[in-house]
């Protein structure tokens, strides 16, 4: 077997694909929240951050294409890693509780297949405009003031993102144990790193369907 491709077929290998794909996506997560942030600055200010992404048509494409070959990836390595770790203990342990196993582990495998479904009806929402009573192209300000003024579809970004915050809180720590970057001396950093990531982008993110509830933020 070729030794480059053959190290991902190795428990380590795999989660070492999904360090690197998570490193990814937590930046992307990061620079679609200061995004989305510049809704607070006003309707002209988001509207035109949007057309300016769009008109880079190649950059755009190549910048999705990335994204989605590492959220397959992501997702691929997490299922095969779950199975293995299913196969290897077929006898769960009665009470098997390490301390690392927090609650943000123990939800990582539901909160991950829950944010893909996020992710499918956010796209339909925001992006294709399918599930969006009256969605506009390149208006992102009036597409999610609008959006958001649906009580349900607000409530579904609020647990979506809540969901997120623990998804990062464990998948950031957990990458830097993968990559090796856990020296005892940097334990309390890796865990305020995670939690400072988690707690940013889910209050972030969180703020602006309510803020749309609270007629902070209107046409
Ligand atoms: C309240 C939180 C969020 C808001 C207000 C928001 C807003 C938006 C908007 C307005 C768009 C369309 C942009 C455009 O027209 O170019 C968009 C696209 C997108 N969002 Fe979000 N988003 C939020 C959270 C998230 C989260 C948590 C994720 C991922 C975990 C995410 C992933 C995406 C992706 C992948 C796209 C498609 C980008 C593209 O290829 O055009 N968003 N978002």
């Amino acid at each position: 077997m070729n030794p480059i491709t053959g190290i991902y077929t190795t428990t380590v290998g795999k989660k070492i694909l999904m360090a690197v794909t998570g490193i990814i996506l937590v930046l992307y997560v990061l620079a679609h929240m200061l995004g989305n942030l510049q809704i607070y600055i006003g309707a002209e200010r988001i509207d035109a951050y949007a057309r300016l992404l769009h008109s880079m048509p190649p950059l755009l494409w190549f910048a999705r294409a990335v994204l989605l070959f590492c959220v397959l990836v992501h997702i691929v390595a997490a299922v095969q890693l779950w199975l293995r770790n299913r196969a290897s203990r077929p006898v769960k342990y009665r009470m098997f509780r390490p301390p690392e196993v927090d609650l943000a582990a123990r939800t990582m495998v539901w909160s991950g297949p829950i944010l893909l479904l996020f992710i499918i009806y956010h796209l339909l929402h925001l992006t294709t405009g399918d599930a969006h009573p009256n969605y506009e192209e390149l208006a992102p300000f009036h597409n999610v003031v609008v959006g958001f003024a649906v009580w349900w579809a607000a409530g579904i970004y609020i647990v979506a993102n809540l969901l997120l915050a623990f998804h990062l809180y464990h998948g950031v720590w957990s990458l830097f144990q993968t990559l090796g970057w856990d020296h005892p001396k940097w334990g309390p950093c890796r865990r305020y790193l995670a939690a400072a990531i988690a707690v940013v982008v889910g209050t972030a993110n969180i703020s602006i369907p309510l803020a749309v509830l609270a007629g902070v933020l209107h046409q």
